[in-house]
């Protein structure tokens, strides 16, 4: 561990660029052609992208740590940034862990784990109360060891956030001047490609005071997977019920029973919670 504390561990600026890009396209090489075209549509490089921003982190809450060593050597880097959903809304309350990377000839000493722990300091900082990585198989142990839940292979993570003014607007019809600000909505994500070998989702919450209503894991393979999942949590404990906004439990209701999904036993259940007002 001496070693390691010969590394520092930094708030990555502009002129880390050039080596963060270096470690992470050696350790994710399939981020080069993905970076590089979306930078091209913005008509600048990857490179360039970088340097705007980590410059502007705390504006955009995507923090980059780099790991320097003694001789002031890029050694190691890892990002957060926050969780995008489906309809570009960025979550406020889950940030997603990414590019935890530590050079071939400084691995083993606890770097990788020490910039792990800076940025979910970070996330602490930035609000988030929950982080999510996608990881591989063979690195389930190592995050366990450090505190994440980790799922099953292939299982996706969905959750339910708070309400924020704007999930009003993820509404194709007007909503209710008395219901807004009640949709809890429930974000999901599944698995990176099996061909990236990124088949494992884990977590962790940042922060005691939780942002996020409840959390699950998933099998997206299955049709309406995380609705039907996110049932059978709340079916289990009928008081995880109260816990979530009316609006969301009526909606996810609908939609499972629109898809014929919702058995007599459901049917009642959801009569009783509902004529009990919640
Ligand atoms: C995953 C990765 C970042 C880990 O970095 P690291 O700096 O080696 O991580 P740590 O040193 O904190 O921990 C790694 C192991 O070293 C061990 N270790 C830590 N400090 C040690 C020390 N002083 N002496 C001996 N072993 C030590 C840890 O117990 C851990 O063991 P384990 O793998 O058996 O659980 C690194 O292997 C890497 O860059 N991999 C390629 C990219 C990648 O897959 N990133 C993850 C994306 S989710």
């Amino acid at each position: 561990m001496s070693q390691s504390k010969s590394v520092e561990i930094r708030a990555a600026a502009p002129k880390h660029c050039e080596g963060i890009l270096k470690l992470t396209y050696a350790a994710f090489p399939f981020e080069m052609d993905t970076e590089a075209a979306a930078a091209a549509s913005l008509k600048t490089t990857p490179l360039a992208l970088w340097k705007d921003g980590v410059s502007k982190w705390r504006e955009q809450r995507k923090p980059v740590a780099v790991a320097m060593d003694r001789k002031d050597r890029l050694v190691g880097t890892a990002v957060l940034r926050p969780h995008v959903g489906g309809n570009g809304r960025e979550s406020s309350a889950v940030a997603v862990l990414a590019r935890v990377v530590v050079d071939v000839k400084a691995r083993k000493l606890g770097v990788g784990t020490r910039l792990t722990k800076r940025m979910l300091e970070n996330a602490d900082i930035l609000g988030f109360s929950q982080v999510f990585a996608s990881i591989p198989d063979s690195l389930s142990d190592w995050y366990s060891a450090m505190g994440w839940t980790v799922g099953e292979v292939g299982q996706g993570f969905a959750w339910l956030e708070r309400p924020e003014p704007q999930d009003d607007w993820a509404f194709v019809q007007p909503v209710p001047p008395e219901l807004r600000g009640t949709f809890a909505p429930l974000r999901s994500e599944p698995p990176g490609p099996p061909e990236h070998g990124y088949t494992r989702i884990a977590h962790i919450a940042t922060s005691e005071k939780s942002e996020v209503l409840l959390d699950w894991f998933f099998d997206p393979s299955i049709d309406l997977g995380s609705e039907r999942a996110l049932w059978k949590y709340l079916v289990e404990d009928p008081h995880r019920f109260s816990s979530i906004p009316s609006q969301t439990f009526h909606g996810l209701y609908e939609v499972l029973a629109q898809a014929g999904l919702m058995t007599d036993v459901d049917k009642r259940l959801y009569r009783a919670i509902s004529g009990a007002g919640s």
